[in-house]
């Protein structure tokens, strides 16, 4: 039997403006997150992706309804589980490599098995040349690299990521998405994945949560094969980006998902609408 890791019961979040109205940014959400799985939560802007990770991660709490991970209540941040924000969150005035050391000086790791671990993990992300330097010396590529070696280097139990590569450009993003299925086969790391990208879901997720807005609920789940093995040029990811699209264009009601296809249109053939990508910011 599959062991859930997190669970969210019935969730549901609301808040009242000043003038009295009511918004419901969730309602009613169930989810259950195996143990060792990346579930991916693909949604527009507002559906309420942010404020999930966050009930989840112990930031915030539910209006009504529970979350548990491992069977008991989250009520705050776990220093088990951690979040990487989209924004890097580095300390300017630390190197690199004391950036990286700051998690397991917190969990008073010896210095020498700190360092060990900090440098390969360095290695892992391709910063070992950069240790030495601050983040205002690195792009925001490298920067980015840094907050998720840190957040690595400390073997979480459960890893929350908001958007972490929304910034980057294609190769670094590619190329960061690629180190986290490598890093997730070697650790079993269970990860929540924040996107409104949906080949990241497509490449990325076990499972991905397709969200609805207005109010923010889980629409449609994909499940996908378990599959570890197929790459950006693969039918198999060919495959999965056209599961993800049409849950979204069922969940989004649009006229017909589209996909890439290898072949050349037939001639005079009128063009159909592609749906986006991704979902573009409001
Ligand atoms: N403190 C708050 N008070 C009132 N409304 C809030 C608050 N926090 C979030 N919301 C509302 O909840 C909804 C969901 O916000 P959330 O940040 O979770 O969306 P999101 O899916 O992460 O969007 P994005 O893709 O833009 O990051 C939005 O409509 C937002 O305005
Ligand atoms: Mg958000």
């Amino acid at each position: 039997m599959t062991h859930t890791k997190i669970r969210v019961s019935g969730v549901s979040v609301s808040y009242q403006d000043r003038d009295g109205q009511q918004h419901v940014p969730l309602q009613l959400v169930n989810l259950s997150v195996r143990k060792g799985e990346l579930i991916c939560l693909l949604g527009p802007s507002g559906c309420g992706k942010t404020t999930l990770l966050n009930l989840m991660a112990g930031f915030q709490t539910p209006s009504s309804g529970s979350i548990e991970i491992d069977g008991v209540a989250v009520r705050k941040p776990n220093p088990r589980h951690v979040t990487l924000f989209q924004e890097y969150g580095l300390f300017p005035w630390r190197t690199v490599l004391d950036n990286v050391l700051f998690g397991l000086e917190a969990q008073k790791i010896a210095r020498d098995e700190a360092l060990r671990r900090a440098h390969a993990i360095l290695a892992t992300v391709g910063l070992t040349d950069s240790a030495r330097r601050f983040p205002r010396q690195l792009s925001g590529g490298m920067k980015q690299r840094v907050a998720l070696a840190r957040a690595l280097v400390v073997e979480p139990d459960v890893l929350f990521m908001d958007e972490p590569f929304a910034a980057l450009d294609t190769f670094t993003r590619h190329r960061l998405q690629d180190e986290i299925r490598t890093i997730r086969q070697r650790l079993g790391t269970t990860v929540v994945f924040v996107t409104h990208d949906f080949d990241e879901a497509a490449y990325l997720a076990d499972r991905v949560a397709v969200m609805s807005i207005n109010p923010g609920r889980i629409a449609e789940m994909v499940e996908f094969a378990p599959d570890t093995t197929f790459d950006r040029r693969s039918r198999i990811f060919e495959e999965r980006r056209i599961h993800v699209f049409t849950s979204v264009a069922n969940t989004f009601g649009h006229a017909e998902p589209t996909v890439c296809k290898t072949s050349s249109p037939p001639q005079n053939a009128s063009p159909k609408p592609a749906l986006e990508a991704s979902f573009t910011a409001s």
